[in-house]
């Protein structure tokens, strides 16, 4: 059997940003709008007015303090509150695929490796622009990449179950280097109408560069094994699907976007979770204290403390456990890895760590690496 290792992490990163005094501003007029539009029904009692939402709240009960946006007219227009994404013909990239190759070309970069290196491509994420052709097989298109290509859709552990099915296939021999890509559109699936959850997520792309362990010069880091896990569960759920048009006036269903539980999930995921990654080190003969670094799902900031010290015993040094929700929100499959891409120097060789990312599903995957 082979072993395997991450050569390449890159990002792609929009250009546009939203801070949450710019969502607050436009959620509050949308508010207020609806409000007046609604003051009959509110007055007669048969309607709830809107509240209206806080800056200082999204940072208390998430540690978000702005989003990367590919389209932040759209979202702020308080007379449409979604992105304005511009379909594109056929013959035009499709715009994950885009935004794919982009963070494809600087993890292949970091690599020092030719798209035509790459056997297999997978392209990981919690929403596919089409049902198909996969975007996967776009992506290798662009790209150049040889092989073979195909999505997989694991909702926010998309990137870590990406990373298992290229690590085993490496191990096995069928291949000897993958490209994992996780282009997320968030702002797409995310009702920016609703206060509980108007602040959660933001947009994204990564890749990940995989090669079987065999003469590599450059630093890379080892990846000494994988593990997932699901459980279901209704309380992340997103009910948009190709048979929506099967019915009628499906239009404005609220579980046609994202919709979730989120006291629930804190309440069953962090367990989960921590028994999840205690296990997996546990079962590996690695001491949880030893590890150097925890690059975790960013979801939200209190979730990550606890597991960082759940894991740890204690808790994590400043940059033990880095948090990029403050810069960049929740951006499902891609938040563990922007941790990894972008914090993962300052590591001596044989130092190890863990990607760790959970979610919708119930999911959680992890990897335990070592530098090298
Ligand atoms: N502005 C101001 N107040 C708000 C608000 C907003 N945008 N959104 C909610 N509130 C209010 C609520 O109405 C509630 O008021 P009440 O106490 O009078 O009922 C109060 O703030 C607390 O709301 P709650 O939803 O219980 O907040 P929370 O502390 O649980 O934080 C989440 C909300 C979503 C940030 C948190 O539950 C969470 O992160 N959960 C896990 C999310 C997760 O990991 N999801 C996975 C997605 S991949």
């Amino acid at each position: 059997m082979y072993k395997a290792a991450i050569t390449g992490t890159g990002v792609f990163t929009p250009e546009q940003i939203i801070t949450n005094d710019d969502l607050v501003v436009a959620f509050n007029a949308y508010a207020d709008k609806w409000n007046a539009a609604h003051a009959d029904d509110i007055a007669a009692g048969s309607a709830t007015a809107m509240a209206h939402s806080s800056a200082d709240f999204i940072v208390a009960a998430s540690g978000i303090e702005q989003r990367f946006v590919m389209d932040r007219e759209g979202v702020l227009d308080p007379d449409r509150m979604f992105p304005r994404l511009r379909n594109r013909s056929d013959d035009e990239p499709s715009i994950m695929a885009e935004m794919g190759v982009d963070a494809a070309n600087k993890a292949l970069a970091q690599a020092g490796l030719k798209a035509a290196d790459i056997d297999a491509l997978f392209c990981a994420a919690s929403n596919h622009e089409r049902a198909y052709p996969a975007i996967a097989v776009e992506i290798q298109d662009l790209l150049g990449s040889n092989g073979f290509a195909f999505d997989l859709n694991v909702a926010c552990s998309s990137a870590t179950f990406g990373i298992q099915t290229a690590v085993d296939m490496i191990r096995a021999g069928s291949i000897r280097r993958a490209l994992v890509v996780n282009p997320e559109i968030c702002s797409a699936h995310l009702e920016w109408r609703d206060r509980d959850c108007h602040f959660i997520f933001g947009d994204v792309a990564t890749a990940v560069v995989i090669e079987r362990d065999e003469g590599l010069s450059g630093d890379h880091f080892k990846v000494l094994s994988t593990r997932l896990a699901t459980k279901f569960s209704n309380n992340i759920r997103n009910n948009n699907g190709f048979l929506r048009r099967t019915h009628d006036a499906m239009d404005d269903r609220r579980d046609m976007q994202f919709m979730q539980e989120g006291r629930k999930v804190f309440k069953e995921v962090l367990p989960m979770v921590s028994k999840h990654i205690l296990d997996h080190l546990a079962d590996d003969g690695i001491d949880p204290a030893s590890l150097k670094r925890l690059w975790l799902h960013q979801a939200n900031k209190t979730m990550n403390d606890y597991i960082g010290k759940k894991v740890l015993g204690r808790d994590p040094e400043p940059g033990e456990q880095p948090n990029i929700l403050q810069d960049y929100a929740n951006t499902s499959s891609a938040g563990s890895i922007i941790a990894f891409s972008k914090h993962s120097g300052g590591m001596s060789r044989g130092d190890q760590g863990l990607i760790c990312s959970f979610g919708a599903g119930y999911s959680v995957g992890s990897v335990v690496v070592e530098r090298s």
